[in-house]
This record gives C-alpha cells, sequence and structure tokens, in this order.
C-alpha cells in the first residue's frame, strides 16, 4: 500500500477519497471506482479509502479487486467522523470525498464541515431530508466562499427522481406543458429483495426525527415555488396503477423533497447556475438545456405486481411508522430488523447473489395539457399524458454505487462547468452535464415508454 501523503502538500495527492470504504455501501462503492481508475480517458488518475480502521479498508478493497489482486497504488488513509482533525487533514489531500458513513444525521455534519472549510468537493448517497437541508441551511454562505460544491443524495437517493423527472418534463414540447409526475418504483428480483442494516437504521431514524425537519423547515425563508400550469393534483395515497401494473403507496422517501429544491432553485435561477469558469460554448449548452425543463408537480410510490407484496410494504410501513416514535419502538426496530421488515433488511445485509439478481424499475407517469391555455381553464384536466421509464440494476448496492462515481467523475472533468461552491441538490448541479448519458453507458436506461392523448369528460 502507497504511504499517506503529508498534509503539507500544495496540491491535492488524490482525486477522489472514498471515506466509509470499508462499509457495505463502500465496498460497491471502491469495486465501481476501481474500474474507472487509470483507465483510458478517465479523470481519475489516483484513488484513497478512508475510515476507521485500515484493516477494515485493506479488506474492502481486496474483495473490491477480485479476482484480481488489490492494485498496490491505493493509499488507505485513517479519518474518523468523529475526530475533526482527522477529518481536516483527509480533505487537505483530496479533490473529492465521496462519503458512505451514516446515518449521516449522526455522522455526516463533520465531513461536510471540514470539506467546506478546507474548500474541496464532498458527495454522498445520503436519503435524509433533514440532513440535506440542515447542511444547506447552515453551510451553504460558507461553501460558496471557499468554493466546496457540497451534493448529498448522489445515489438511487435522489438521482433517478432527478434525472427521471426532468427526463419526463423534457418531453414536453411547446404548446403541450406537464402539470404533475408520479412515479412509481417497483423492486424485482430472480431471490429475495433484500437490503443492508445501515439503510434501514438511517429510515428507522427518519421517521423518528420527521419534527425535526419540520420544525427545521418553518425556521427557514420560504423557497420559492415554480410557477407549474393548472391547479395542483390530489391523487390517492395507496392505488391500482393499472397502466404499469402494480398496487401502490406513497413512498415517504428524500427524492420529492430533493426535486423539489431542485425545482425552487431553477424559479431562482432560470438558467440554472454558472460554472466556476465556463465558457461561452457551455454558458449556452447550460441555458439551452434548463429552457426545456418545465417545472411539475412530483410525488413517488413503491408498487408491487402482487396483492401480498404489496401488503407486506404496508405492514413494513405501519412497523417503522408507529415504532419509530419512541425509544423502546426504536430499539425494537433495530434489535430485530428482520422481524420488522418482514425479511427486507438484514444485519449482515445481502448476499453477493442476492445482489446481482435483483433491478428496479421506474416509471415517470407525467399528465399535462395537449396546449398551455387549456391549463388556465377552471378546474382544467389533463389531456395528454406522457410516460417514461429509468430502470438500472439492484437500487442499494449497484445503482448507488454507479451513479455515485460517475457523478465524482462528471466533477472531475467538468469541474470549470460546475458551480463555484454551495450546498446543492443533485438535480440542478448534474442536470446540464452528460451525467444521464454516463448512466446510462453503465446500466442504467432512460427510455420513452408512451405519448396519449386522455379522454376528457
Ligand atoms: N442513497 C441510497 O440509495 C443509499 C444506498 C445505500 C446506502 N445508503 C446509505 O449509506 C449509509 C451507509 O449504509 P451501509 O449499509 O453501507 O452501512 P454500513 O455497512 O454500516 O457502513 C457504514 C460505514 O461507515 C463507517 N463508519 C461508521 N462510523 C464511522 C466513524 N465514526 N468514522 C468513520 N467511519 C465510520 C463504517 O466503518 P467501520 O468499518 O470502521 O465500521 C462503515 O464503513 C446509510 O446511511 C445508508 O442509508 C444510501
Amino acid at each position: 500500500m502507497a504511504e499517506s501523503p503529508s498534509q503539507t502538500a500544495t496540491y491535492p495527492p488524490f482525486d477522489m477519497v472514498i471515506l466509509g470504504a470499508s462499509g457495505f455501501t463502500g465496498k460497491y462503492v471502491v469495486r465501481e471506482a476501481l474500474k474507472f481508475l487509470n483507465a483510458p480517458s478517465s479523470p481519475l488518475r489516483s484513488l484513497a479509502l478512508a475510515g476507521r480502521s485500515p484493516a477494515r479498508l485493506s479488506s474492502a478493497l481486496e474483495w473490491a479487486a477480485q479476482p484480481g489482486p488489490p492494485p498496490s497504488e491505493i493509499a488507505i488513509l485513517t479519518a474518523d467522523a468523529t475526530d475533526p482533525e482527522s477529518l481536516g487533514r483527509l480533505c487537505s489531500q483530496t479533490k473529492v470525498i465521496l462519503n458512505c458513513v451514516g446515518p449521516f444525521r449522526f455522522y455526516g455534519e463533520p465531513v461536510v464541515a471540514a470539506c467546506v472549510e478546507i474548500g474541496c468537493d464532498y458527495l454522498d448517497i445520503c436519503g435524509e431530508p433533514e440532513f440535506m437541508e440542515r447542511m444547506e441551511a447552515k453551510y451553504h454562505a460558507k461553501a460558496v466562499e471557499t468554493g466546496s460544491l457540497v451534493i448529498s443524495a448522489c445515489g438511487f437517493d435522489s438521482i433517478p427522481a432527478e434525472l427521471g423527472f426532468t427526463f419526463n418534463s423534457r418531453q414536453w414540447t411547446e404548446p403541450a406543458v406537464v402539470n404533475r409526475v408520479e412515479a412509481y418504483l417497483s423492486l424485482e428480483s430472480q431471490k429475495r429483495i433484500i437490503g443492508n442494516f445501515g439503510t434501514y437504521e438511517s429510515a428507522v431514524h427518519g421517521v423518528a426525527n420527521v419534527d425535526k425537519l419540520q420544525e427545521l423547515r418553518r425556521s427557514r425563508p420560504r423557497r420559492s415555488r415554480p410557477t407549474i400550469p393548472g391547479p395542483p393534483p390530489h391523487g390517492p395515497t395507496i392505488e391500482n396503477q393499472k397502466k404499469v401494473g402494480l398496487w401502490a403507496v406513497k413512498l415517504p422517501s428524500a427524492d420529492p423533497a430533493v426535486v423539489r429544491r431542485t425545482l425552487s432553485m431553477l424559479a431562482d435561477n432560470p438558467q440554472g447556475i454558472p460554472g466556476v469558469r465556463e465558457g461561452l460554448q457551455q454558458c449556452e449548452k447550460r441555458q439551452a438545456f434548463w429552457s426545456t425543463v418545465k417545472p411539475a408537480h412530483f410525488g413517488l410510490k413503491i408498487g408491487s405486481k402482487s396483492m401480498l407484496g404489496f401488503l407486506r410494504m404496508i405492514t413494513v410501513g405501519i412497523f417503522i411508522g408507529a415504532l419509530g416514535g419512541t425509544a423502546i419502538g426504536r430499539w425494537l426496530l433495530l434489535k430485530f430488523p428482520s422481524v420488522f421488515s418482514l425479511g427486507w433488511f438484514k444485519k449482515k445485509g445481502p448476499s453477493e447473489e442476492e445482489v446481482r439478481s435483483a433491478s428496479f424499475k421506474m416509471w415517470f407517469i407525467g399528465q399535462g395539457y395537449s396546449n398551455g391555455e387549456l391549463a388556465m381553464e377552471r378546474n382544467a384536466t389533463p389531456d395528454t399524458e406522457i410516460m417514461t421509464r429509468v430502470t438500472g440494476p439492484e437500487i442499494g448496492y449497484l445503482t448507488t454505487s454507479i451513479i455515485l462515481v460517475q457523478c465524482g467523475l462528471t466533477l472531475l472533468s467538468q469541474r470549470d462547468n460546475l458551480p463555484k461552491g454551495g450546498t446543492f441538490p443533485p438535480g440542478i448541479v448534474f442536470g446540464p452535464t452528460d451525467l444521464q448519458e454516463r448512466l446510462q453507458k453503465n446500466g442504467i436506461s432512460f427510455d420513452v415508454i408512451s405519448k396519449i392523448s386522455l379522454p376528457v369528460e
């Protein structure tokens, strides 16, 4: 293994550091990153793994490099999220940190604080809206000043939702306008669908702290609201969505809040956010991109093809919702994850085979008007529907790793075209880049399924 370079280096010796590389998700992120290390035309020329235990990091690297030997040029750095000094040292050694240490509400803030202080960039796979919005409230101004780009939700939460929404909204060409986009998530597998304890733990604490999120939002200035043609939709919480063959229920994930933040930033910056050193051509490209994105109401449901699978989802939701609010309830949920998630989450996570055999489909049903003028009518009912779909491999470890690594590579190769610094949702930063094409090349597809006229009574 290479020795850790000294902190006194004038230029960061590493392009990228994966923090929490020894975790269940972290080791998949390492495996994905290795595919691009020193590959032709890849901007990733140097990589380090960081965490509390050099031994656990080394075994993660060994696992990730299989069937080959671990590459000798990868450094192992010691850093603890509870030790700001170690984080300061880490941040001064890299251009970007990919943070896989969660729950983020417990471990994330010192990492963001250190990146913002030093001015290095930060990406994570957080799915906790309270953490993201708290970091925005506390660190945005300083991050703008120091030139640190802080972007959470660069995993399955919430890039498929952000780019999937944008993809649907861009299919609406004048004079048609979109009013709402409802996403339906379907998880599929030839084996069992299993998640690791880390995600379950973050979800349980998310439920426990839902009032903190409301409190934070009340304490902040109201966000700008985009202008959306037509009245707001009033959809059901539970539905049998025959168009995609799913029984579906509203999913309390971070996605809708993240998409709303992007749309709110777009309302304030209709041409997007200028890159720190972007040229005229890139400036025109960015403006042209955002001129084709139309804001709409956005919702997310999770669905199952079978009634039994659907009832299972509702039961798990009820367990977490009912027990997550009290200390004893949380203790029970976290002590017996398999019992209360009806087998969906395990302390040891899924086997490699279970990960390999899983996949997802996320359908986006956009409804709107064939002509914007129709939206002005009282109680206007949508007369047009555009259905698009994002598909990919298993969500938690494969899709999340692909996305996080591609966000990191986009950042390394196009840093001049991205904002100087600040805390942002991923859509507003990566929307006009080639991230969607990159994901497509790496197994995550974006497709237009249908464009139809709806019967209007
Ligand atoms: N966005 C998405 O779609 C998505 C997908 C997957 C996971 N996630 C999120 O990612 C997070 C991690 O999940 P996971 O299943 O990978 O959890 P995990 O297996 O428990 O991994 C946690 C990692 O954090 C490290 N860690 C813990 N405390 C630390 C500290 N004080 N300082 C430095 N490192 C520390 C652990 O290192 P040690 O080896 O030292 O214990 C380990 O590497 C969760 O919040 C989860 O919700 C999000």
